[in-house]
């Protein structure tokens, strides 16, 4: 017996989760955090990435955010990026639940999407609590003020903080319901992010994870594709990580 591919199973699926991390973006040269040049292996979460590090020293935290954004605005989307925009518009149910604070996603077309970790393109302000697109780059001055006077942050989520209660939601209802979970370039260690395919899996899933190597989620994967996303992906989806060709009016 052939088992079906990837491309046939999710033209027969009603309901696809895609579940990614910082290596989707690592293609268009945005860092990752645990990699061997990783964020994480050149400073400390504790001092760039807490509500306390921002109460100690707001101009240092803004600083590393500044310097993300001016790096991330020079980078492109990539091939895997491209592929699962375009995924989403062949599925009726489709969800991105993505852990990355690029906005690179968006930038690649997808628009179904749970931010489950924020964005670096937008900033909160402290006082008054309301959110806002900013794409100044470099920001003007640092930290940057909301027009009440308080200080604004940037609207991602940090250590020890909760995740935003309507994507962490939104993308759990979509793991429980899903036909097929794809989960790509994630070292799937930060929750609650990485038990989303445990429970996708728990409801009858079918989880492919595409990844350069193993990660905890491995032996729960029904398929593991070694490798870089923007290639894999689009060999493993085919017609589907193409555009679709707008059907001629009439
Ligand atoms: P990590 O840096 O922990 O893991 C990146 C994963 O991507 C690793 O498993 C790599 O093997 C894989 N990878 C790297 N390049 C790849 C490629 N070209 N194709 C496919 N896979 C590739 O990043 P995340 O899992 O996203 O949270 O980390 C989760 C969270 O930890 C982040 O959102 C961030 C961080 O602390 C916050 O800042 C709240």
């Amino acid at each position: 017996m052939t088992l079906p591919t990837l491309d046939a199973r999710i033209l027969q699926a009603k309901s696809v989760v895609v579940l990614t991390g910082a290596g989707v973006s690592a293609e268009s040269n945005v860092p990752t955090f645990r990699g061997a040049d990783g964020l994480w292996r050149r400073h400390r979460a504790e001092d760039l990435a807490t509500p306390e590090a921002f109460g100690r020293d707001p101009r240092l935290v803004w600083e590393w955010y500044d310097w993300r954004r001016q790096l991330i605005a020079t980078r492109r989307p990539n091939a895997a990026h491209e592929a699962i925009a375009a995924l989403e518009t062949y599925v009726p149910e489709f969800l991105l639940v993505t852990q990355n604070v690029d906005g690179l996603h968006r930038r690649a077309g997808s628009r179904r999407m749970a931010e489950l970790h924020g964005s670096l393109w937008r900033v909160r302000c402290l006082a008054e609590e309301t959110v806002t697109e900013n794409l100044a780059v470099p920001l003007p001055s640092l930290p940057p003020h909301c027009a009440c006077g308080a200080p604004l942050r940037p609207d991602v989520v940090w250590f020890g903080e909760a995740l935003p209660t309507d994507a962490i939601r939104q993308a759990w209802d979509a793991a429980e319901s899903c036909d097929v979970m794809l989960v790509v370039g994630t070292s799937a260690l930060v929750q609650p992010a990485a038990s989303l395919p445990m429970v996708g899996k728990a409801h009858g899933a079918y989880v492919v994870e595409v990844n350069l190597e193993a990660t905890p989620l491995t032996r729960i994967a029904d398929e593991t594709h070694y490798g870089k996303a923007g290639e894999i992906l689009p060999r493993l989806l085919g017609t589907l990580a193409q555009p679709r060709t707008p059907t001629p009016s009439p």
